[in-house]
């Protein structure tokens, strides 16, 4: 782990993967603030350390950093009442936007992304996406995999995706395990790969997963 100076991250929506994540950066030594629809009821469910939770607005303008841990499919209009308490800030894009259907998903966006629309609708913050190819409990222990998983990045600005790589380093992440694609627009791909989560959990139940980008050995080369 590269991180030395304590962050300030700011999660929004008090469901599995903002619980998780607020709960794991605090027992860390992080300072979290969560963000709920209903702080009172999300006061009287948490189970966890000790972590202020205040409304969405509020938690939206406390900290330098901003995690999206909402529901993918509410996400930008939700992000978007937010947007002056979002502006000059990073805004780490964790959500997977689809819709159901009998046997599958579908792309809310297919032909763009969540974290692009987003970036178009917040143009005063810096939208990063990552950690959404994978389970959440992976999010904060990928040295628990049996295979070195990938954390993707994609976002338009370098500084945010360095202060995103600090948090990713804060979570377990060493840096040759976190892959930057480029721009925004290469959400599209991390995205996309959500589509296989109901295949996976048909084929092997709702055991956690993570995915991989592996290299071939010079040797296996020829
Ligand atoms: N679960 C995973 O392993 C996993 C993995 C990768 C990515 N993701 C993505 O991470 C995001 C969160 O997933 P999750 O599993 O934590 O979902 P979840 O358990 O349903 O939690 C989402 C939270 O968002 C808040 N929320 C719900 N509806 C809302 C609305 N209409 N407006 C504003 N806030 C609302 C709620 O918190 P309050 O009641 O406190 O407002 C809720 O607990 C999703 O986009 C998901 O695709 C999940």
């Amino acid at each position: 782990m590269t991180t030395n100076a304590p962050l300030t991250v700011s999660v929004l929506g008090t469901g599995r993967v903002g619980s998780h994540i607020a709960a794991v950066l605090t027992q860390r030594g992080h300072t979290v603030t969560l963000g709920s629809r209903s702080p009172e009821q999300a006061i009287v469910r948490w189970t966890g350390p000790a972590v202020p939770i205040l409304s969405l607005e509020e938690a939206a303008g406390t900290a330098p950093m901003v995690v999206n841990a909402l529901p993918g499919d509410q996400a930008l209009s939700v992000l978007t009442s937010l947007k002056a308490a979002l502006s000059g800030r990073v805004l780490l894009d964790l959500a997977n936007a689809t819709t159901r259907t009998e046997s599958s998903m579908e792309l809310l966006y297919p032909g763009s992304s969540l974290a692009e629309q987003l970036q178009k609708v917040l143009p005063e913050t810096w939208v990063v996406k990552s950690l959404n190819t994978m389970t959440y409990t992976v999010m904060t222990n990928p040295q628990g995999q049996v295979a070195p998983p990938t954390a993707f990045l994609a976002g338009n600005d370098s500084e945010a995706k360095q202060a995103v790589q600090k948090l990713l380093d804060a979570l377990g992440w060493p840096p040759e395990w976190q892959l930057d694609l480029g721009d925004v627009t290469a959400a599209r791909g991390s995205e996309a790969l959500f589509l296989l989560v109901p295949f996976l959990v048909r084929a092997r139940g709702f055991e956690p997963f993570s995915i991989s980008v592996t290299q071939t050995t010079s040797a296996a080369l020829y």
